[in-house]
């Protein structure tokens, strides 16, 4: 998720269940150009694989070249971009535009897949308009020149996120192709994951917006189902930020971390105004305060969450956070 998966989320992604993890989308016009904030989406850690690395853009060659940064990287897994609605993305021939250019979307594909050795997968919509059924047509034709699986997010481009990703487009594309497909789109719980899995024949499901800080709903959707207490929460959420100013910087992270902390706080039983009170703190030391204050024994549960990471990574990242708003 732009914004959203950075390293720290998707260590703590591996860390809580997740299977394999993928990064941000990464522009391959960047990585062509060697700018510097776009390359640092390619530093990868120990503790993230299996790992795919996601990538966007137009022209065939271009993509192949960024596919091959990408692999030298050490990504297990290339994924292909065809589901970004946002304008700034599908403006430049990218995205989910390339659903209505299924000729340009399988040249992109073939050149990629000639390109590494790595597989390549294509995450897609069902479509750009509301009601499409674009995804059936194209999938197929998106195996046949080299994609090993598909991610389908059935919504339309112009749905957004609003509305219900209509998982029977789902359960038709598993019967039109013969390589795995994997299931995006509210996949909130177990009993989601279970009944998606059921209707569709999909391989595997993938997990978006429920595990933005909750890595909780990873553990629960693989089968522990623990509420967690304050003292978990508050630990989680301090070495997310530490993690986080690691990769970022302080002064970067500072503002990429505001939303993170309502989605935290809506477990552990905070007091409601608490929340407000740390999008209006000043430092991360201060943050990490208040949360200790409100959780002292948070304390000893990061010592011990880190005591459990691999050590050696001290150095700071500076790494980007993406612009890009979504898939
Ligand atoms: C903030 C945000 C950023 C996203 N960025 C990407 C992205 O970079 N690439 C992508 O393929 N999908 C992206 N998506 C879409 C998700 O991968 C997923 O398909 C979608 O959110 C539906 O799944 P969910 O209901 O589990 O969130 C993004 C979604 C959100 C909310």
């Amino acid at each position: 998720m732009a914004g959203v998966s950075v390293q720290a989320f998707r260590r703590q992604g591996r860390r809580f269940g997740a299977g394999l993890v993928c990064s941000e989308m990464v522009s391959c016009a960047g990585l062509s150009h060697g700018n510097e904030r776009t390359l640092g989406y390619l530093r990868i850690a120990a503790d993230e694989h299996p790992l795919a690395v996601q990538i966007f853009g137009s022209e065939p060659e271009v993509m192949a070249e960024a596919a091959r940064m990408v692999e030298d990287a050490g990504a297990d897994l290339v994924d292909i971009n065809f589901g970004c609605p946002v304008r700034k993305v599908t403006k430049t021939g990218a995205g989910a535009t390339l659903l209505d250019e299924p000729d340009r979307a399988c040249r992109i594909v073939a050149a990629v897949a000639e390109a590494v050795d790595v597989p390549i997968s294509v995450k897609m919509r069902r479509g750009l308009e509301n009601g499409s059924r674009r995804c059936l047509a194209i999938g197929p034709k998106l195996v046949e020149a080299g994609a090993a699986t598909l991610t389908l997010h059935p919504r339309s481009a112009r749905q957004m996120y609003t509305g219900e990703a209509d998982h029977s487009l789902t359960a038709e594309l598993v019967e039109l192709v013969d390589v795995p497909v994997v299931a995006s789109g509210d996949i909130v719980s177990l009993a989601k994951a279970q009944s998606v899995l059921a209707t569709t024949g999909a391989e595997a499901v993938m997990v978006g917006r429920a595990a933005q800080g909750n890595p909780w709903a990873l553990r629960q959707i693989m089968g522990v189902d623990e509420e967690p207490s304050r003292e978990e929460v508050a630990a989680e959420l301090i070495l997310f930020i530490r993690e986080t100013a690691r990769e970022l910087g302080e002064h970067r992270a500072t503002g990429f971390l505001k939303k993170f902390y309502g989605w935290y706080l809506g477990r552990g039983r905070f007091p409601r105004p608490f929340k407000q009170e740390l999008t209006q703190l000043a430092s991360l030391a201060e943050v990490e305060q208040r949360l200790l204050a409100a959780a002292p024994g948070a304390r000893f549960v990061l010592e011990r969450l880190e005591d459990d990471l691999p050590q050696g990574d001290e150095i700071l990242l500076d790494l980007p956070i993406s612009v890009y708003g979504g898939g």
